[in-house]
């Protein structure tokens, strides 16, 4: 072996070369990485004895894309574009053999070779969406190329990685290799020799794009088909954009458009944001006290109390990891209920055609129901999920103590009750834990885990590794009231409520904050999970507007009419008997009613957010700033391209937020009363991203 440089080596085998890049973690085309391409292949190109080359990785993966942390830095040694054309144009032919992840920049080089082989369990994809970009080295003008312009646009704009058998049916693979991929590779390489095969430049493949040509219809369905999955965003635009450049322009000229929207959206806010993400939510997974190498306890058992809303979707995503479950009630009943619910989601997601019908069967005999908590005894984990009264969960986590093996993970799911009170009614608290999963929760990615006061580093280690297990992205939060997401989702709601009693209209509210980016406003959210939720028809006395509602029969969508009214498809529209009610409530409370524009509206619910957000730093509940915007995107649809409340809130400036708040708590009191943390920063001239 020789060596390029400290990452990438060229082996001659007989009249094979065989560049390796071994650059950890992923092989990401750092200028390292470049250098070493480009001086290998510049190597094995001008030795006479060699006839093809085969580029290879080691480690887990072939070139999982650009060096992300590189981006906005200047630049040094050779551009990817400068490689890329080396390769390309290499006089003998070059073949990737390709293993894990092939992403981005990794596809783009792949690309450039004139073949390309995979084991089976490899994948591709052009992810830059994801990071609020479009692939920028040539990887929008050659994908259509290759595998059509219909299946190019779906790849580009959802970033998603295609399974090796699906990419050679597609033609991106040229050929799947059992067995030994380097090995593999070089004989396929010199197959290609022997059968005097030509350099086959993916540039030069013209059949795909001319079957799109004069078919502007292909890029406006997809469009219209998508409007919902890409609002807000400007990367899916701008990718779909270059697909229509490859059918429509020359490929030089074609190159020359993705570099510039590229360069665009490289430069721009969104971009900033989606990439801030992509390290924050790496950054959540560790912990200061808790080093990598802190032993974790085997889950191979787990069990869950409570068969209602929340213990279904938890108990699904253990069973999904092919983790067996036990599920306590206690009601015969609900219990039935809570199963039959979990099969019934399953049988949904087979029709859809997500799920083999033998994978429902195989899941749902991992489900072992039962009414005995005794039936627990042998759990690794086990998880809570009862009615939220700190009265029923230290009953239930008393009789744990008694059942559950010792060194057993007790977990509440409580989604405001004191974790430690909780683990007081045990003799073992170091082995209580908060496992807060958001409804439905077995689709939402977020996992807030609630570290007690006596919780046992090897605990928190353990729920860390179980999220990315069962997929979701734990983030280590204290103990206080409502955790980090309910905490500051307290602000918007207060706010919310007031402002529609000083004259904004709860659809101007939802509006705003649609617009905004979240996923809905705060009412619609009302309407959606029942006004009724907590009211009590023999206690209520009309102290707020949703008693009245409820009252009045209006509990929401369920039967269709709420703060809005509903059609017979639920589509809302606004209320003038909801309107009444306000004015009406308004008046007899003497709030007395103003215009109030889409500007206060943001501010007044998103401004106290950061403002709690500041104070759950400052309290040490959260460990840094991005873990909290991590919570609120995976939580609670916190748009990515605006990168989390913090990130968000740097980006609009602490200054202004505090003038802001200031203002507020003139005219309205201490709700807006500015947290300590917010106060230095804007001193300091500094922001949360300096924390
Ligand atoms: N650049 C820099 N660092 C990267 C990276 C990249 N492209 N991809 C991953 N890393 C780092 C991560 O930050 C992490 O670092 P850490 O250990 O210090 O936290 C480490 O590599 C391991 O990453 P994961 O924890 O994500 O490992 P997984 O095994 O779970 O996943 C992966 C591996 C599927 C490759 C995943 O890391 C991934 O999706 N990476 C991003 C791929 C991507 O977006 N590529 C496109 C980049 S943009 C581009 O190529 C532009 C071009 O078109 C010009
Ligand atoms: P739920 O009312 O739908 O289900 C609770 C179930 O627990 C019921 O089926 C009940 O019969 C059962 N149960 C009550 N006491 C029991 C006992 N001693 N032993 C066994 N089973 C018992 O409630 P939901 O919504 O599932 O909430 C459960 C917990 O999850 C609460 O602490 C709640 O705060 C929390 N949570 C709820 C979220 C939501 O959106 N619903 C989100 C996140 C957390």
């Amino acid at each position: 072996m020789a060596a390029i440089n400290e990452v990438t080596d060229l082996t001659n085998e007989g009249d094979v070369a065989v560049v390796t890049l071994n650059s950890p973690p992923v092989n990401a085309l750092s200028a390292k990485v470049r250098e070493g391409l480009d001086k290998a292949f510049e190597a094995a190109d001008a030795d006479a004895s060699v006839k093809s080359i085969v580029l290879i990785c080691e480690g887990k993966t072939f070139i999982a894309g650009a060096d992300i942390s590189e981006f906005g830095k200047a630049m040094t040694g050779p551009s990817l574009q400068d490689v890329q054309n080396r390769i390309e144009n290499a006089s003998k032919p070059v073949v990737a053999a390709i293993h894990g992840t092939v992403l981005g920049g990794g596809l783009e080089v792949a690309l450039v070779a004139h073949y390309r082989v995979a084991v089976p369990t490899a994948k591709a994809g052009l992810p830059e969406v994801n990071l609020g970009l479009l692939p920028g080295a040539g990887g929008t003008q050659r994908l259509p190329r290759i595998v059509g312009v219909e299946k190019a646009l779906e790849m580009v704009t959802s970033g998603q990685h295609v399974p090796a058998k699906a990419a050679h049916a597609m033609g991106l693979f040229d050929e799947l290799i059992d067995g030994d991929l380097r090995a593999g590779a070089i004989a396929f390489a010199r197959k290609i020799v022997a059968e005097g095969r030509p350099l086959k430049k993916v540039r030069d493949l013209n059949d795909k794009i001319d079957a799109a040509k004069g078919k502007p219809e292909i890029f406006a369905d997809f469009r219209k088909a998508n409007a919902r999955k890409f609002r807000g965003f400007l990367a899916p635009e701008y990718n779909i954009q270059t697909i229509e450049a490859a059918v429509n322009e020359p490929f030089e000229q074609g190159l020359k458009t993705e570099r510039k929207l590229f360069m665009e959206l490289m430069t721009g806010p969104q971009s900033a944001a989606q990439r801030y993400v992509f390290f924050a939510e790496r950054q959540a997974a560790k912990i200061p006290d808790v080093p990598e190498d802190t032993p974790t306890l085997p889950i191979k058992k787990v069990g869950v109390i409570g068969a209602g809303t929340m213990g279904g979707g938890i108990s699904m995503n253990f069973l999904n990891a092919g983790i067996p479950v036990t599920i306590i009630e206690a009601k015969q009943e609900n219990l039935e209920r809570g199963v039959g619910v979990i099969r019934k989601n399953y049988e949904n997601t087979a029709k859809k055609g997500r799920l083999k019908p033998e994978d429902v069967e195989t899941r749902m005999g991992l489900l072992t129901p039962s009414m005995n908590l005794e039936d627990l005894a042998d759990c690794d984990l086990i998880i809570e999920a009862v009615f939220e009264l700190m009265e029923i969960k230290k009953d239930v986590f008393g009789k744990l103590d008694k059942i559950a093996k010792p060194g057993a993970i007790l977990a509440t799911n409580t989604s405001y009750l004191n974790v430690d009170e909780i683990a007081q009614a045990t003799s073992r608290p170091e082995s209580v834990i908060g496992l807060h999963f958001f409804s439905p929760a077995n689709v939402m990615r977020l996992l807030e885990i609630v570290r007690g006061e006596k919780t046992d580093r090897s605990v928190i280690a353990t729920a860390m590794k179980l999220s990315k297990t069962i997929g979701k992205v734990g983030v280590l939060v204290g103990v206080c009231f409502g955790f980090v997401g309910n905490r500051m989702l307290a602000q918007r709601q207060r706010e919310a409520q007031k402002l529609i009693l000083e004259g904004a209209m709860p659809w101007d509210v939802d509006r705003v904050l649609y617009d905004f980016g979240l996923p809905m406003g705060p009412f619609a959210m009302s309407d959606l999970a029942g006004l009724d939720i907590g009211w009590d028809p023999a206690k209520t006395s009309s102290s707020t507007v949703r008693e009245v509602l409820c009252e009045m029969d209006r509990r929401g969508q369920k039967n269709g009419k709420g703060f809005y009214d509903y059609d017979e498809n639920r589509n809302a529209k606004p209320s003038p008997v909801t309107e009444q009610v306000i004015r009406d409530f308004a008046a007899k409370t003497g709030v007395n009613q103003r215009d109030i524009d889409d500007q206060e509206i943001l501010e007044r619910t998103l401004y106290p957010m950061v403002n709690e957000g500041a104070k759950i730093l400052e309290e040490g509940k959260a460990i840094r700033a991005s873990d909290i915007d991590i919570v609120w995107i995976n939580g609670y649809g916190w748009p990515v391209y605006r990168g989390g409340p913090m990130h968000w809130a740097d980006s609009v400036g602490l200054d202004k937020i505090l003038a802001r708040l200031k203002q507020f708590q003139n005219e309205m009191g201490d709700d807006f009363k500015p947290s300590a943390l917010l106060e230095k920063l804007v001193a300091e001239g500094k922001g949360f991203k300096d924390l």
